[in-house]
């Protein structure tokens, strides 16, 4: 199956830059530190669809989540919403900068897909 690479240079710091992948949108975020400590210090319990932070990223730096909300496949809309991370203006899903569902009738967080880092500065998806 088809993989991408992207160059994170291609990504500025409070950035979320779409590409395309398997025919999908695929949001690749240049967290700022602010942002990162927000979203580490989210309390889990509280969430719908409760994951930590720290599972849904391998460098805290970068978030990177296929772009199509949960709840019924419209494409969020980057540092938007009442969570700063993604609002989708279909029905009102507020997703925060880690991807997760925070309010809106969306049921899950926005989705991680496979990848690695094949070498510095580089990120292959799929
Ligand atoms: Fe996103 Fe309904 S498709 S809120």
């Amino acid at each position: 199956l088809a993989s991408i690479e992207v160059a994170l240079s291609d990504v500025p710091e409070g950035k979320s830059v779409t590409f395309k992948w398997r025919g999908k949108p695929l949001f690749i975020r240049h967290r700022t530190p602010e942002e990162i400590a927000i979203e580490e210090g989210v309390n889990v319990a509280e969430l719908r669809d409760p994951q930590h932070d720290s599972d849904r990223v391998q460098d805290s730096k970068f978030l990177i989540v296929i772009g199509v909300c949960t709840h019924l496949g419209c494409v969020p809309i980057a540092n938007s919403g009442d969570f700063g991370g993604y609002y989708c203006p279909c029905h009102g899903s507020h997703y925060d900068a880690s991807g997760r569902i925070r309010k809106g009738p969306a049921p899950l967080n926005l989705e991680v897909p496979e990848y690695n880092f094949p070498s510095e500065g580089i990120v292959k998806v799929g």
